[in-house]
């Protein structure tokens, strides 16, 4: 008899960004003369710098012409790009990685979700709160979170570590011991980071209790303070517990042209088999590689020129991040993050759950932002906002919040 994958069934909605976006297509349909700014879904609006425009302008060339034609790239990316990241994201940084220890890809997010296929059934996943929904909405499709009480918004076999105003939003150890142990520094969607002693704690205890750190840095361009690493590797021990995942999409605005990669160590083993192995065949069968175009397009993310291109679109975005906190403390909120991050954190006003603030901006204000409970319970009473939009856009957002949270007054 035909089945489906029933734990399909047992995710509730749909994904949360697919619920924003119906959320406001209906409010636009139903004000059409209303103009809504998007700080929701963090997606970038600069477009490609022109180093990398150039670099894909030559691919699409060589692509045109039989003597340079490429098919098939190889399925863990090619040779000159995985150099390129090697030197420039790992030996710059003094970490000990290697280019064949590189999986290149069409973004974090796949990795991040597709990853959990090569660990078994019955592992055990802990997860920060709130946390980005797709660690634990592809462990509920794979059948490893239990099952969801609408009450509590949690999965029973979820660990969920609380990262709250409370405890600085830095996740402790927890009780029940974990095999996977996701963490995204700097944080989506707090904005905010861990320090390397910080993030020492959870690499020491991932060796001692055999557990793997799935280890977030999709947002690793953005850290600003020195004692925030730039990658888990930095960390004394990390190869032996730890999987990187980074992306192009916030770092050099490739949110539409698709790339990113994984660090797997060879040194990583479960059980004593190579996770490198396992990965890098399902990797090989059930992907074709990044398009040749767009890998060289990466390359040139680390030329000289590309560099200095997508640092200034970076510095762009935090000084958003910068009027957006310093507009927020105007209007008298409590904000967390957008220092080594493009995320704002901010807790919504007293007796508005984040929803309800989320309806609040976006009838009074025309302003999208993302309800904090949509990424876990305890987002709850906690809002996101996105630095990723225009300077304009943004500061006009901060002046319509500023409006309606009580206190008019222009700070663009
Ligand atoms: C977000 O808004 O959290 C991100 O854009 C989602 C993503 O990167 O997939």
């Amino acid at each position: 008899m035909l089945t489906i994958n029933e734990n399909y069934l047992k995710l509730p909605g749909s994904y949360l960004f697919s619920d924003i976006a119906k959320k406001v297509a209906a409010y636009q349909k139903a004000h059409p003369e209303r103009e809504i700014i998007r700080l929701g879904i963090g997606d970038v609006t600069q477009p490609i710098a022109p180093a990398i425009v150039e670099a894909l302008h030559r691919a699409v060339d060589e692509m045109g012409d039989a003597g340079t034609f490429r098919g098939y790239a190889p399925d863990l990316g090619y040779d000159f790009l995985r150099e390129a990241i090697v030197e420039n994201d790992y030996r710059a940084w003094g970490c000990a990685v290697e280019a064949d220890e590189i999986f290149v890809s069409d973004g974090a997010k796949s990795d991040c979700g597709n990853i959990q296929e090569i660990f078994g059934p019955d592992c055990r996943i802990a997860v920060c709160d709130p946390v980005y929904p797709v660690y634990v909405d592809s462990n509920v499709m794979a059948g490893r979170a239990g099952t969801y009480d609408p009450a509590t918004g949690k999965w029973s076999r979820v660990i969920y570590m609380p990262c709250t105003a409370e405890n600085g939003f830095v996740p402790e150890l927890p009780k029940e011991r974990p095999d996977l142990i996701y963490l995204c520094v700097p944080n989506n969607p707090t904005g905010t980071a861990l320090t390397r002693d910080q993030l020492a704690v959870w690499v020491n205890y991932a060796n001692e209790n055999g557990a793997v750190i799935l280890y977030d840095a999709a947002y690793e361009a953005y850290i600003t303070e020195q004692d925030v690493p730039h990658s888990i590797y930095e960390i004394s021990g990390a190869r032996t517990c730890a999987v990187e995942f980074r992306s192009f999409s916030k770092k050099a605005g490739f949110t539409g042209l698709r790339l990113g990669f994984t660090v797997v160590p060879r040194d990583l083993t479960c059980g004593g088999t190579a996770l490198h192995g396992l990965w890098a065949r399902r990797h090989g069968t059930k992907f074709n590689g990044a398009p040749y175009i767009v890998q060289r397009a990466g390359e040139a993310v680390y030329s000289a020129e590309g560099k200095r291109q997508v640092e200034a679109q970076v510095a762009c975005y935090m000084e958003n991040a910068r009027v957006i906190l310093q507009g927020l403390k105007e209007a008298d909120c409590t904000v967390f993050g957008g220092v080594n991050s493009p995320y704002i954190w901010l807790k919504t006003p007293e007796g508005m759950t984040s929803w309800q603030f989320f309806d609040f901006l976006l009838e009074n204000a025309n302003v999208v932002g993302t309800p904090g409970s949509g990424f876990g319970p305890s987002g709850e009473g906690y809002f996101r906002l996105t630095a990723f939009g225009t300077a304009e856009n943004t500061a006009r957002a901060m002046e319509r919040m500023r409006k309606v949270l009580g206190r008019p007054k222009s700070f663009s």
